[in-house]
């Protein structure tokens, strides 16, 4: 049987803060170059390709490392890799020397149980940490043998936003050491037509790139490829450290001749909208900024130089005012003035004079900005077919004034009613974000976290130019009524310029002919309808026509986009709602296979569905700190389980040809051994001896026994091994061997193979077709009760012969049984019914088991019928006929 090659197997999704990339190892060598090259520690990373798919703007990328271990003894081998908070991770492979350990996707709760155990038992355990811009990390560790080859593979997927006038895709790039076969390739396809593409890395300039970079596009198709050389990847040319480290982004846009695009596959529609060309709609913009003293210093300096540029790009129609809160709350101007060049000279003085001191109250901030917009509206200040924003800036929590969070919310949704849509900023870390993204998102806005740091100016500016320019206000998508299902938001209080309005959804009726959009919107100078008409069956032909495309992405752009608003739509809600909106988003995250705050990937061991070893999570922007990854100990088993016993000691029989199990107990005095196999024909014994709790319970029905100590003996090979729950010893003959439990070992030779996994377990074979498990349970030393124990598993058992006997070792014959009148008992979970087996007809009760072999802790459950009174007339003769004298 092969031993267990990775101990542990540990998955982490971290907010990315430090920058960081592809698998590392921790230790570099100082100036040892007597290795092949590319080897760090032991660890070549041989080959590491990106691969992105994009089609339509939803990316699908595909990040696979290979590394093998060159030392000579095993080592821990991570993975890292950043990818965008907005993306959605899909899967997430790992396959060692050939054997391939799946990433699943489910339900956070059923994972963190066994996150809670590793913790307890005091593993490692990952931390999200503080949220980087606009990436997280996702990071892995596996032990990797000596000589054993390793291969991630992660999969993310993303719908890409359009953000003044083009999408962006950001991979960062780290690999911290030279790869043989480093790559990048990104395959667009946009059934628009491309109208730019670019690529650049920040770790270098293009020029010096040069071969290794190349970018095209023509008609549909865009690519991009990044694939330095090992010479090229020198940070000099004598170094053997690794140039490659900062970010690799794409960005591009698409034609945009006509408004609008709808594309069709298999019943579910994307309707891309981005009309170009129209006057931007004169905005009434009130900046409402804190000035509380935590503000002083760089960032009350930035936020002076931000307004400063802001200034520069109003425009003269466009009507504005600057309110400051802390403890109090002053206005700039009594009401909403127009940008003239007067006035704008004006509000230049004004800012260079902004100082800041004192609380935060950014109720009052808030509702005097709210009530000025209000008035201006009311009293004709402001022209007719304009439209409002308010801004808000702060940098940390309320604390004068009204300064509870669901009050300010609720005082702030009643007075802007859904009449202008709320954009907050949060300045640094130390501020209640979710607290500002929920009440941005309920009032039609969105939150934006401005990061300390020299750029925060910038990234102010930055904000505000994405909303410089609405260019349509109240916009409405409709489709024909009937037509539809599962519309994704269809209505936006502003399209700006340079963004794109995406709705998705599902087509009612299959084989329809024709598709009919029209987007109806207020302009600057008059309303707009834009209608889209399309061929349905002519597109999909087209579109299925083109090889880049990943069969089913509108229907997953749809299930990004719909889960993407349902998590949105979850922070405002409360009750019933919030619980359907949950479930609604878990679903859909489930079916589609996508990691997001509300599941975890779980790595499966082959062949088994429920042990799960690992979890990678999504944090939210909500959480500093807080532990996002399970981890579990391994044991592969090997084939399907026959014969095992274990626990208080149950036997469990599972008969594979009725895909059903049986299951008996044995209650004996501590001390008594019972014969669990014999055979005359191979010479193989295996004896189990009682052993009972800490305090003796003189009651035979609720006390507890366990297997405390095994004997397997093979009489042919002259060899014994007896295992209690501290050592293992052997003896061949008479030459004993002695390990223990803390050992991690593989004892071979002729016929015989025993490996001992340290705390865990133990798998003794002999030769092919014999295997058994033994599994250490291990309780806390000081447990008032309970002893450590043995589980005791038959894995393979081809190879014994018919004549093999005892309480286990009878039912490796072929053996059948039947159940029937199934019907309730006294307890409704544990149906009764009667069972023919061995000529005997017996009442069974349904219950279950468990079987530890993956995890001694926690454990699989077995379903099975249990044979009451010692397993009388399931067992041949009755229980006490397999005591014997001693072990051997
Ligand atoms: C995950 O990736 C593996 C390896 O590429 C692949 O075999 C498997 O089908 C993928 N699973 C899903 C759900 O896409
Ligand atoms: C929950 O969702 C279902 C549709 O999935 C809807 O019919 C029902 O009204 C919702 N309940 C609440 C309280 O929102």
């Amino acid at each position: 049987m092969a031993p267990a090659l990775w101990s542990c197997l540990i998955l982490v999704l971290f907010s990315g803060l430090v920058a960081s990339g592809f698998p590392r190892s921790p230790f570099r060598p100082v100036g040892k170059r007597s290795l092949p090259e590319g080897v760090v520690d032991g660890i070549e990373v041989y080959s590491t390709k990106i691969s992105c798919t994009v089609t339509s703007r939803f990316a699908h990328n595909v990040v696979t490392t290979r590394a093998v271990n060159r030392a000579e003894k095993a080592k821990e081998v991570s993975f890292d890799v950043e990818l965008p908070k907005t993306a959605f991770i899909t899967n997430f492979t790992l396959t060692i020397d050939g054997v391939t350990y799946p990433g699943n996707v489910k339900e956070k709760e059923v994972a963190k149980k066994q996150y809670e155990k590793a913790v307890s038992q005091g593993k490692t355990a990952g931390l999200v940490k503080a949220s980087g811009r606009k990436l997280e990390k996702f990071t892995v560790s596996v032990n990797v043998a000596a000589g054993s080859k390793v291969t991630f593979e992660l999969t993310y997927e993303e719908l890409l936003k359009r953000h003044k006038g083009k999408y962006e895709m950001y991979l960062k790039v780290q690999p911290k050491q030279l790869v043989k076969h480093f790559e990048i390739e990104a395959d667009i396809f946009e059934p628009q037509g491309i109208s730019m593409l670019d690529a650049e890395a920040s770790f270098i300039t293009n020029d010096l790139l040069g071969s290794a970079l190349t970018k095209s596009f023509s008609g549909k198709k865009g690519r991009v490829s990044f694939k330095p050389s090992l010479e090229q990847q020198r940070s000099c040319p004598t170094c053997t450290d690794s140039l490659l480290n900062g970010d690799f982004t794409i960005t591009y846009d698409v034609n945009r001749e006509s408004p609008a695009n709808v594309q069709i596959v298999n019943g579910y529609f994307v309707h891309f909208f981005a009309p170009q060309g129209l006057p931007a709609v004169p905005k009434n913009v009130v900046f409402v900024i804190d000035i509380s003293g935590s503000m002083t210093g760089r960032k009350i300096q930035q936020t002076r130089e931000a307004l400063l540029r802001i200034l520069g790009d109003v425009k003269e129609n466009d009507y504005l005012n600057f309110i400051l809160f802390s403890s109090d709350v002053t206005t700039w101007k009594d009401s909403l003035v127009q940008a003239t060049p007067e006035n704008l000279q004006e509000a230049r003085a004004f800012v260079r004079n902004i100082h800041s001191g004192g609380m935060t109250n950014i109720n009052d901030g808030l509702l005097r900005a709210i009530s000025m917009l209000n008035k201006a509206r009311e009293e004709h200040k402001i022209p007719e077919r304009s439209t409002s924003i308010v801004i808000m800036l702060t940098d940390g929590d309320a604390n004068v004034g009204e300064s509870r969070p669901e009050k300010i919310q609720e005082n702030v949704r009643n007075a802007i009613s859904g009449k202008f849509p709320l954009y907050n900023l949060g300045f640094g870390n130390n501020l209640n974000y979710n607290f500002l993204e929920s009440m941005a998102l309920e009032n039609h806005g969105l939150a934006r976290r401005i990061y300390e740091d020299s750029d925060a100016d910038l990234q102010l500016q930055g904000f505000y130019e994405e909303v410089a320019n609405p260019l349509l206000t109240n916009v409405e998508v409709d489709y024909p009524e009937n037509a539809i299902l599962d519309l994704t938001q269809n209505s936006y209080q502003h399209f700006y310029d340079g963004s794109e309005i995406v709705v998705a959804g599902r087509l009612l009726d299959e084989d329809l002919n024709s598709f009919k959009a029209d987007v109806k919107g207020h302009g600057a100078t008059n309303d707009l309808t834009f209608t889209e008409e399309v061929d349905v069956k002519e597109m999909e032909k087209a579109l299925k026509e083109q090889e880049y495309i990943f069969g089913n992405y509108i229907e997953r752009l749809w299930a990004y986009l719909t889960i993407e608003q349902l998590l949105d739509k979850r922070k405002n809600a409360y009750g019933e709602e919030k619980e359907n909106l949950t479930a609604q988003a878990l679903d859909l995250s489930l079916k589609y296979h996508f990691v997001t705050p509300l599941t975890s990937m779980v790595v499966t061991k082959p062949e088994d569905s429920e042990d799960q070893t690992a979890i990678a999570d999504k944090p939210g922007e909500a959480r500093s700190v807080a532990p996002s990854l399970a981890y579990l100990t391994n044991y592969q088993p090997p084939q399907t389980p026959y014969y095992y016993v274990d626990g208080d000691p149950h036997f469990i029989i599972q008969v594979s040809e009725k895909d059903d199990a049986i299951c008996f107990n044995i209650d004996e005095d501590p001390g008594t051994v019972l014969r669990l196999i014999q055979d005359p024909v191979t010479g193989l014994t295996v004896n189990g001896q009682i052993t009972g709790d800490k305090i003796a319970s003189p009651d035979s029905q609720t006390r507890k026994t366990y297997f405390g100590k095994l004997g397997i003996a093979n009489a042919l090979m002259d060899l014994r091994i007896e295992v209690t729950t501290e050592k293992i010893t052997l003896w061949n003959g008479a030459v004993q061997s002695t390990f223990s439990w803390l050992d991690t070992v593989t004892i071979t030779q002729d016929g015989l193979s025993v490996t001992i996994n340290r705390k865990k377990n133990m798998a003794v074979s002999f030769g092919d077709g014999v295997t058994f498990v033994v599994i250490l349970h291990q309780v806390w030393k000081k447990h008032p009760d309970h002893h450590d124990f043995l589980g005791f598993y038959v894995v393979d058992s081809h190879r014994m012969s018919v004549q093999t006997h005892g309480l286990l070792g009878q039912f490796f014959h072929p053996f059948d049984f039947k159940v029937s009148d199934v019907h309730p008992g006294p307890d409704p979970t544990k149906p009764i019914a009667t069972m023919a087996v061995k000529n005997h007809q017996l009442t069974v009760t349904r219950g279950s088991q468990k079987d530890y072999r993956k995890d001694a802790s926690i454990g699989t459950k077995v379903v099975c019928w249990f044979v009451h009174n010692n397993g009388e007339g399931l067992i041949d003769g009755v229980h006490t006929d397999y005591i014997i004298p001693s072990l051997f």
